[in-house]
């Protein structure tokens, strides 16, 4: 072997290695680049929508693309501006039409009402208006002053709402006065506000403009808004109970975006607020009725059956048999009607503690203006609502600590304070004379 085919032969297996050595690095580098391409794949779900208004002549897009692009963005990705529905759909009237402005020519609403929306959306209205968080929403607060006859007829006509129609409503609301309830229960309650033209409700409450997404509207966190806090913790129940966390641990993988009314246990296999109380699930239709699937009015101190409470059953049912079996529910039902029956004579004791204060003036006509007050009102608008709640929504530590246990002690605090003031005014043996007779 001569010195230069030795040559050769190290300078040939130099190159082999140098071309083996770019070889791996073209390699590792397609797949990082592969790589990098799925996964911005899998962050936009690989259907990332596009900006539908982008090259839009219309007039309203191309001067607010200027002045407030946020909204050209938002409005832009959803599906109705893909559907070609256009800002003056929602947006523009006529002349002296109730609540507009003059705008560019034209004459604009600021805050389209719900009577907009139900020109291509008649039924999600007409299921809205029929619904508590319709009219009744409003007059929680405001009563029934003011009210044209065609809302009341409306709100005659909702089976939920002319339960107690004209009650006295929550004193606080005139204790508090406006400066503060405008930031409080009008925030909540407005959802179910009359506009100027008459219509019902705010849409937007849960679609957020100008998004309009399907995605925001069923997540839970769109009605925890409202939804939360001593006296109605569905969102804190949720959160404890299995459906919330499996919704908190694996929900991000599920498919939020499922055309309305195709819905199934595969896009959600878990319940949601929306899948219980809203959503098209299965077998069961969609609806914007939130009373349609329940059968007792929890909310009242003592609670009452639904007028459709059967039918209603059947249909919440429907929804629990997407994932589970019948014995399973049966059971469950027959659990928790007992656990209301059960509150429901606690509030009942709690009534009868107090009466004799009421029947010998032992307690200030003014409400809410001694502590006694707020301990009657706390025993069954926080504590005994809030057990109830828990039991329905598999919210244990809400039945027990924050609901039964509170309201025991309420209990004791009414009976102590009864007794005390009885005795003060001497007749407390007669009042616990009565009592004996009574029982
Ligand atoms: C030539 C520019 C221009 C055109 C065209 C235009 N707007 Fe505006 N619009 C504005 C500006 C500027 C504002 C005020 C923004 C602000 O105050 O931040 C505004 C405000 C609004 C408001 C809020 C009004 C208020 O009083 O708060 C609405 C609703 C609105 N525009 C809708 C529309 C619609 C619908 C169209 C199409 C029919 C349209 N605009 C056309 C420039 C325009
Ligand atoms: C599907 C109905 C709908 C469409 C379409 C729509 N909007 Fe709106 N818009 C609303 C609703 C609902 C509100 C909120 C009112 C409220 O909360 O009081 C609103 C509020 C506004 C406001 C005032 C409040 C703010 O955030 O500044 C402006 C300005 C506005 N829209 C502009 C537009 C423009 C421009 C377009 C078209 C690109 C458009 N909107 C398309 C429903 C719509
Ligand atoms: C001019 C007709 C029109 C008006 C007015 C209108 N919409 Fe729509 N909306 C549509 C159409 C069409 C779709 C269906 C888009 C699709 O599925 O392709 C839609 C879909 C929707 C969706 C489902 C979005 C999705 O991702 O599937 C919501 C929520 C919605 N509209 C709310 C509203 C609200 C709230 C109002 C009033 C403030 C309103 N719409 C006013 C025509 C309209
Ligand atoms: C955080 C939102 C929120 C605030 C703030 C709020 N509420 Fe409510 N309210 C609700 C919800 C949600 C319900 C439904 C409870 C249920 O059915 O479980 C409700 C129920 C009621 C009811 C019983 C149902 C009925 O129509 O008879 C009345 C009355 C009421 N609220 C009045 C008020 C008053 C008055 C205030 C202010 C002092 C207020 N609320 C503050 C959300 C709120
Ligand atoms: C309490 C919250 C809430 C309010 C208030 C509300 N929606 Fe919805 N809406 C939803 C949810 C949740 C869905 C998704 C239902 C599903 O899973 O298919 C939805 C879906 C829709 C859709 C898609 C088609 C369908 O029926 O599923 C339209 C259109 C719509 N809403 C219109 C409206 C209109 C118009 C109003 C006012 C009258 C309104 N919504 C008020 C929660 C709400
Ligand atoms: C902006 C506030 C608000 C939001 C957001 C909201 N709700 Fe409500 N909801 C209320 C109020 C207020 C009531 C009680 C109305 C009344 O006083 O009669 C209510 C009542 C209800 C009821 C009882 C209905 C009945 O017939 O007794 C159900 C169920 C309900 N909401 C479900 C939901 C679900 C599910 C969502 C989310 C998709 C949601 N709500 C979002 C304010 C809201
Ligand atoms: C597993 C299904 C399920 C889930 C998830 C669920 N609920 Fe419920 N909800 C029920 C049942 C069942 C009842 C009691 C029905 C009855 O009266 O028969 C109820 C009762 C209610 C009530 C009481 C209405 C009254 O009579 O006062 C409200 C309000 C409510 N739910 C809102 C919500 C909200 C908000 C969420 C999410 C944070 C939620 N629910 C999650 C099944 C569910
Ligand atoms: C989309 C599917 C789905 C729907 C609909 C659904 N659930 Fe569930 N549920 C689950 C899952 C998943 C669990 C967690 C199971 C576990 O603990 O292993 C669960 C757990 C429960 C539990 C707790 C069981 C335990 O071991 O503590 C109860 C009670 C329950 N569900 C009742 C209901 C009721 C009542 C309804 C209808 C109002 C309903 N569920 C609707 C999926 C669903």
């Amino acid at each position: 072997m001569s010195e230069n085919t030795q040559q050769t032969g190290w300078l040939s297996a130099g190159r082999v290695l140098v071309i083996a050595l770019v070889a791996v690095i073209l390699v590792l580098g397609v797949i990082l680049v592969v790589m990098a391409v799925s996964e911005s794949d899998a962050v936009s779900g690989g259907t990332e929508k596009v900006n539908a208004l982008a090259n839009s002549d219309n007039e309203c897009v191309d001067c607010h693309e200027r002045n407030t692009p946020g909204i050209i963005q938002q409005y832009g990705h959803s599906t109705m501006a893909a559907a070609d529905v256009m800002c003056e759909d929602c947006h523009e009237v006529e002349e002296g039409y109730p609540g507009s402005v003059e705008h560019e020519g034209t004459y604009v609403l600021n805050s389209p009402t719900s009577a907009m929306c139900q020109d291509c959306h008649t039924q999600e209205v007409r299921e809205f208006e029929a619904s508590r968080h319709g009219l009744p929403a409003y007059v929680a607060y405001n009563g029934t002053a003011g009210m044209t006859e065609d809302q009341m007829a409306e709100f005659g006509a909702i089976p939920e709402g002319s339960y107690a129609p004209d009650k006295s409503r929550n004193d606080i609301y005139a204790i508090e006065g406006e400066a503060v309830t405008r930031f409080a229960c009008e925030v909540c309650h407005n959802v179910g506000k009359p506009a100027p033209d008459g219509s019902t409700g705010q849409c937007q409450k849960c679609h957020l403009r100008h998004d309009f997404s399907l995605e925001q509207a069923r997540k839970p966190e769109t009605c925890n808004q409202c939804h939360i806090g001593p006296d109605h913790p569905q969102w804190e129940i949720y959160q404890e109970s299995p459906h919330g966390i499996a919704y908190m641990t694996m929900g991000h993988d599920w498919n939020w975006e499922a055309e309305p009314g195709t819905l199934t246990v595969e896009d959600i296999p878990a319940a949601t607020c929306a899948v219980c109380h809203m959503s098209g699930f299965g077998e069961t239709a969609t609806t914007h009725d939130v009373g349609e699937r329940l059968t007792w009015y929890l909310f009242a101190p003592i609670s009452e059956r639904r007028p459709a409470w059967e039918s209603n059953k059947v249909r919440m049912q429907g929804v629990c048999l997407e994932c589970h079996n019948d014995n399973f529910i049966d059971a469950f039902y027959t659990d928790g009607d007992l656990l209301v029956e059960h509150i429901n004579a606690w509030v009942v004791e709690s009534n009868e503690v107090v009466q004799p204060l009421k029947d010998n003036g032992l307690l200030t006509a003014e409400p809410f203006d001694e502590p006694i007050d707020f301990i009657y009102f706390d025993l069954w608008h926080h504590w005994g609502r809030t057990a109830k709640f828990g039991a329905w929504m598999q919210g244990p530590d809400y039945t027990q600590w924050h609901g039964a246990y509170e309201l025991l002690r309420n209990m004791a605090e009414l009976k102590e304070i009864t007794n005390e003031r009885l005795e003060d005014a001497g007749l407390l043996e007669e009042a616990e004379a009565d009592a004996g007779e009574d029982s």
